[in-house]
């Protein structure tokens, strides 16, 4: 149990942390004794958050939010601003995901990824900018996926919005940069949670999410813009990238199911 005079380390708000990557990230802070705030849109009645609340008393908060509820986005970011008392490193890992193969296709899925995927991270990122600038420093990570590096079969309704993060983040790093505020990127591969357990191929360099978070984490302490692993899978959707794009649809064609 921790006591009342211990000095955490920065604060935290790690939006997404109540099931895979983001709960062992949440693990990973606490041992690190970041002052930590989780949302997700029922973590104030997850079993596994709540133990860990009972462990971590005064070092772990939990507020409910949804990243799709656009109308209590603004009040959500005014309770988490005053539950840390000012927040020094804002995570936004939380992510939706939905293979669709041609014959699938629904709208509300493309659209429900985009909310999540990227705009409940650019409403957060408006209702924060204020309260940042005025503090006058801070640390903004986005966990987006090297996904974004190239549209693959079935995987777009859920690449495309990872992909329109990376390109903002780019865009929005020098000018936060200016202000004192540090954006950075986790581009990372297959991660075993529920998200991939909607994949029924071989995910080449398979993490469990401990490991993942362990990584992920090492850019709270990093000035690097990209973290991005494992290497083998990197590398190879890097090259995919870089090619020219014949070249490279014909090996994304390879992955098409043939019924
Ligand atoms: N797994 C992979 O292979 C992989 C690879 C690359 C990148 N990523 C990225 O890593 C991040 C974490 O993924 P994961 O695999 O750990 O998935 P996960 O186990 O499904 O966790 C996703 C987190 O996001 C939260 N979330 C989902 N929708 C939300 C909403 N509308 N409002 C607030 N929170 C919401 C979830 O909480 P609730 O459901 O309780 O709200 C959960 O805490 C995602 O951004 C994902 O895109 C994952």
């Amino acid at each position: 149990m921790q006591s009342q005079q211990t000095e955490y380390k920065d604060k935290v708000w790690l939006v997404g942390g109540s099931q895979g990557i983001g709960l062992s990230l949440t693990e990973i802070l606490l041992n690190n004794s970041y002052l930590t705030l989780v949302s997700s849109r029922n973590c104030e009645s997850n079993q596994e958050l709540l133990k860990l609340k009972q462990q971590y008393p005064d070092q772990l908060f939990l507020m409910d939010l949804d990243v799709t509820n656009s109308e209590n986005i603004a009040a959500k970011v005014f309770q988490a601003w005053n539950i840390l008392g000012g927040i020094d490193i804002w995570f936004y890992n939380a992510g939706s995901y939905d293979p669709m193969p041609i014959q699938e296709w629904k709208l509300e899925k493309f659209i429900s990824m985009n909310q999540v995927n990227y705009i409940g991270c650019v409403q957060l990122m408006i209702e924060l900018r204020d309260k940042f600038l005025k503090q006058g420093h801070g640390r903004w990570i986005w966990n987006i996926s090297l996904a974004s590096d190239f549209g693959l079969p079935y995987g777009g309704g859920y690449s495309a919005p990872k992909a329109g993060l990376l390109n903002l983040a780019e865009s929005l790093q020098p000018e936060l940069k200016a202000h004192n505020i540090q954006l950075q990127v986790v581009n990372h591969g297959f991660v075993k949670t529920r998200l991939t357990a909607k994949n029924d191929f071989p995910m080449l360099g398979l993490m469990e999410p401990q490991q993942a978070a362990e990584k992920i984490f090492s850019a709270f302490n990093s000035e690097k813009f990209e973290t991005r692993f494992p290497f083998n899978l990197a590398s190879i959707l890097g090259l995919i990238k870089r090619l020219p794009k014949p070249w490279s649809l014909a090996l994304t064609k390879k992955m098409l199911k043939h019924e």
